[in-house]
């Protein structure tokens, strides 16, 4: 009994590791919806933060890069990348833009 929930629990996780591409995605999703509060759902931000769809997306990843290597000033973006991979980054810009 033991064996075969244990054998039950193993094709489980193997079936969930599977599928890493799906989840990546929704961990991308989340983490850029923390985005929106300031930059507005859409990256169409209503009031006076930067919004996404007024750049191309290879510009705004380069933006991030500066923030991140403190190249480029900021008041807050500085600190809000320190918290990301490129990839990550990188992923949250397309995921923004990829929405019209
Ligand atoms: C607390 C509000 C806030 C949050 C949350 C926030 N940003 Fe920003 N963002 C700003 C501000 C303000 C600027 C302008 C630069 C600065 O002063 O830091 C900016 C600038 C940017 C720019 C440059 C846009 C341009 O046209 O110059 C990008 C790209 C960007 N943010 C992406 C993101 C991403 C991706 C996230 C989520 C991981 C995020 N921001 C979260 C406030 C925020």
């Amino acid at each position: 009994m033991t064996k075969r929930f244990l054998t039950g629990g193993l094709c489980l996780a193997a079936a969930l590791m599977a599928a890493p591409s799906a989840r990546a995605m929704d961990a991308i999703s989340v983490a850029a919806d923390s985005c929106a509060g300031c930059h507005g759902t859409d990256g169409r931000s209503l009031g006076t933060m930067p919004a996404f769809h007024e750049k191309k997306p290879a510009e705004l990843k380069q933006i991030l890069r500066e923030y991140k290597s403190g190249k480029r000033e900021a008041t807050i973006m500085d600190r809000i990348v320190k918290g990301y991979s490129e990839a990550q980054l990188d992923a949250m810009v397309d995921y923004y833009t990829a929405k019209k």
